[in-house]
């Protein structure tokens, strides 16, 4: 039995490399797209502290165990859970996990690219300079505009998957390591700029407010479920994306700094993205629950009255597309990487296979927007619905049943060889893996379905 192993798709050049690529895949359209609309939907300051809550007691746990298995396994997720199953004599239906994972990754990517896509057409819109002087209701009809139009929509859905896949095909080293170098100073300092010109809007006392101070009372058991399944999705977790890049991660490093490290940037950003867009949205008298476009109609408004605006506003659209596509390739390389290990292809033909099906997928989302809007089904459209179950089920499932392996199935020997962490560190790991986290999802699970009455 071996215990270390290398991985055949090369290894990150040192810890700051991994950290900067998983932070590039958790800081993605998650924190600067849906976090603030679906905060806007759920009432604001309460549906954050959970989403907090989540982040702090589930979501950085699941991390560290998400790196543990990767970096013990080394292989895809599919191949990982089968050898570390295989290895200690478990169930090999414990192989399933990583394939659930590649689903979801593949399933998530279908519709991302297609808001990745607004996003790059939002660049030439910048530059183009639609956005000077305009009111909101202009604004408002730019994006109507842009999504009813199922050619463009596709147009910019197909550019960024072929972006997406140019980068997969070129490997760990060269492609999605120096993917991610410049863009998070970047993204920050401009996400900083944001929320100084929301100071000046005179509404950010009430923006602050709606973000931060929490009102339970508009807590549905709905909204626990979607604070809960952001803050898998924002984190990238339940589905091997973290796994996979665990994988390359060199043995020294420690996995519960760098987990800590990436949870922090994320949710930074997160916060820092609600603290630009509500003082606008106030000042504008616009509707915090509007949705999915909520970025789209309120920051556009931001540039077209701050001095530069035309320079930054392009800047920053330029930004959220690499954000953008540094979470896209790891929500692929699962998939890709099972391809190459499993199906003998090379990695530019597992990339075209891979990135062929997804865009075939995502023509449901581009249509959910214009040419099949009525169409619902349980009452969401194709795009509402592929992001609420992929989102707030299949990452939390993977989630849950990923904590149970690492806790309940491997054993202790292995995840503290892995972790090395002082006593109360592992402890603390250990309780908040093995019982807190999968009690949370289950008790959260049962609760929207109403099989649970919690009084
Ligand atoms: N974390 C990414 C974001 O916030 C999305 C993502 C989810 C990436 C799952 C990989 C895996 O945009």
């Amino acid at each position: 039995m071996t215990s270390k192993r290398s991985s055949l798709h090369g290894q990150w050049s040192s810890r700051w490399a991994f950290i900067l690529a998983a932070t590039g895949s958790a800081v993605g359209l998650g924190n600067i797209w849906k976090f603030p609309y679906i905060t806007g939907e759920n009432g604001g300051g309460a549906f954050v502290i959970v989403y907090l809550v989540c982040i702090a007691c589930i979501g950085i746990p699941l991390m560290m165990a998400e790196i543990l298995i990767g970096r013990r396994g080394r292989r895809s997720p599919v191949n990982t859970m089968r050898t570390l199953a295989a290895e200690g004599h478990h169930h090999p239906a414990w192989q399933y996990l990583g394939w659930t994972g590649v689903l979801a990754g593949f399933l998530i990517l279908s519709y991302y690219s297609v808001v990745a896509g607004w996003a790059l057409a939002y660049v030439f819109r910048a530059a183009g300079g639609l956005f000077d002087n305009a009111t909101g209701e202009q604004i408002g009809e730019l994006f109507t505009a842009l999504i009813s139009d199922p050619e463009r929509l596709l147009a910019w859905h197909t550019i960024f998957i072929v972006m997406t896949m140019i980068v997969v095909s070129r490997g760990v080293q060269s492609g999605l390591e120096k993917a991610v170098r410049f863009l998070m100073p970047g993204l920050f300092l401009l996400l900083a700029m944001l929320v100084g010109y929301a100071m000046s809007t005179g509404s950010f006392t009430e923006g602050m407010a709606f973000l931060f101070s929490p009102d339970f009372s508009k807590l549905s058991s709905a909204s626990v479920l979607v604070a809960m399944g952001h803050a898998f999705f924002t984190l990238s977790l339940g589905m091997g994306a973290i796994m996979v890049y665990g994988s390359y991660l060199p043995e020294d490093t420690s996995i519960a700094q760098t987990s800590i490290i990436i949870a922090a940037a994320d949710t930074l950003v997160a916060l820092m993205a609600g603290m630009a867009i509500f003082p606008i949205v106030f000042a504008h008298g616009l509707e915090p629950g509007m949705g999915s476009g909520l970025i789209f109609q309120t920051l556009p408004i931001a540039f077209g009255h701050m001095p530069g605006g035309t320079f930054f506003g392009t800047l920053f659209f330029v930004l959220l597309v690499f954000a953008a596509w540094t979470s896209a390739i790891s929500l692929i390389e699962p998939a890709v990487a099972w391809l190459v290990e499993n199906r003998g292809m090379t990695r530019v033909m597992a990339s075209a296979w891979a990135g062929l099906a997804t865009w075939i997928v995502g023509l449901g989302t581009v249509f959910s927007f214009n040419l099949w809007a009525e169409r619902k089904l349980f009452g969401m459209s194709f795009f509402d619905l592929l992001d609420f179950a992929t989102a707030n089920i299949i990452l939390p499932l993977g989630g849950l049943f990923i904590a149970l392996f690492a806790t309940w199935t491997l054993s202790r020997r292995v995840t503290k060889d892995e972790l090395k962490l002082g006593r109360t560190g592992y402890q603390l790991w250990y309780i908040l893996t093995r019982y807190v986290a999968p009690l949370a999802v289950i008790v959260i699970f049962l609760n929207v379905t109403g099989l649970l009455e919690l009084g």
